[in-house]
């Protein structure tokens, strides 16, 4: 570590002990960022850590949805998002009144969105999932029609792996399509013996050629096998710090170094620390949208836990 890197760490050690702060990383931020953490973890444990933290403030590294998130479960607590830039743009193609009108549509269909949304969509929506439940968030459902927003990849591989037709929002992550399946079939020529894994949001013709589709922290739980040596990694290339870092010895190879979410890289351990001194940016959902989003979050929380 660099003693630039040294002396920050110290001083966000000594804040975070006085403001009685904890931080929670997503597996996508920097390497860096990664290392103060708290915990570390995808959309799911974040939002399961947040919920029990007996922590009074909570250093959100990650990007809005997920501070907000946060900001939903514990309304008592402070949530810091070091850089508010840190949206996440798939997140930002569906808003709360376009999915009214959506609603309107098709009166009598559940809405399941995505966490990848703003609170406002959460306030409008039944029941939330991430990457890690969304298969079982659809089978709980004893729906006939189903709304499913933003994010069109992610509602086609739920549909595909439960058999339950879903209406999909056009929505996507910029930096998952990137993952092209050309690339993969190269990877798997190369390194015969190797798994690959993707994440839900990638394309359909991905998703076909992989041996597993999980969330971040599924992935992560997955190399750590005996018998994974070498995984072609298909997600953005904030998780290779982790899955290195955790398997020393074992072979990581990213699908496309292009796959970068810029979004994620702009919290960095100086805007940690000055969000720590200055107890802002916070991000405060209002209690109007709030109580409406709880329930779909809670319900999402409450699958999680029968899993
Ligand atoms: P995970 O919940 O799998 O960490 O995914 C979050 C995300 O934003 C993926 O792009
Ligand atoms: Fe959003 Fe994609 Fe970035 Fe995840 S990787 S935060 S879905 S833009």
């Amino acid at each position: 570590m660099e003693n630039r890197d040294a002396g920050l760490v110290e001083k966000i050690s000594v804040l975070k002990k006085k403001r009685n702060a904890v931080i929670l990383v997503h597996n996508y931020q920097l390497g860096e960022v990664q290392d103060i953490a708290d915990f570390t973890g995808d959309s799911l444990e974040l939002s399961q850590n947040a919920a029990k933290t007996g922590a009074d403030v909570i250093v959100f590294c990650g990007v809005h949805f997920m501070a907000e998130t946060a900001s939903i479960l514990c309304p008592d607590k402070v949530v810091l998002l070091p850089d508010l830039n840190a949206g996440c743009p798939m997140a930002n193609m569906i808003t709360a009144e376009r999915l009214r009108a959506m609603k309107k549509e098709h009166p009598h269909a559940v809405v399941v969105c995505y966490i990848n949304s703003s609170a406002e969509v959460k306030a409008e929506s039944n029941i939330c999932c991430t990457s890690a439940n969304a298969v079982k968030v659809i089978e709980s459902l004893d729906a006939q029609e189903i709304l499913f927003v933003p994010d069109q990849y992610l509602g086609h591989y739920i549909s595909s792996r439960t058999g339950k037709k879903m209406i999909l929002w056009p929505g996507f992550c910029p930096t998952h399509v990137r993952i092209q399946p050309e690339r993969i079939s190269e990877l798997k020529r190369e390194y015969p013996q190797a798994k690959v894994v993707v994440h839900p949001e990638c394309l359909p013709e991905v998703i076909a050629l992989a041996d597993a589709v999980l969330s971040t922290s599924g992935m992560c739980r997955y190399a750590r096998r005996d018998e994974v040596r070498e995984m072609v990694v298909g997600t953005e290339i904030g998780l290779m710090y982790r899955l290195r870092k955790e398997n020393p010895g074992k072979r990581f190879i990213p699908v496309s170094e292009q796959a970068v979410c810029p979004n994620m890289k702009l919290i960095t351990l100086e805007k940690v620390l000055r969000s720590l001194e200055e107890m802002s940016p916070e991000v405060k959902v209002s209690r109007e949208i709030r109580l409406r989003a709880i329930a779909a979050v809670d319900k999402m929380l409450k699958v999680s836990r029968e899993l």
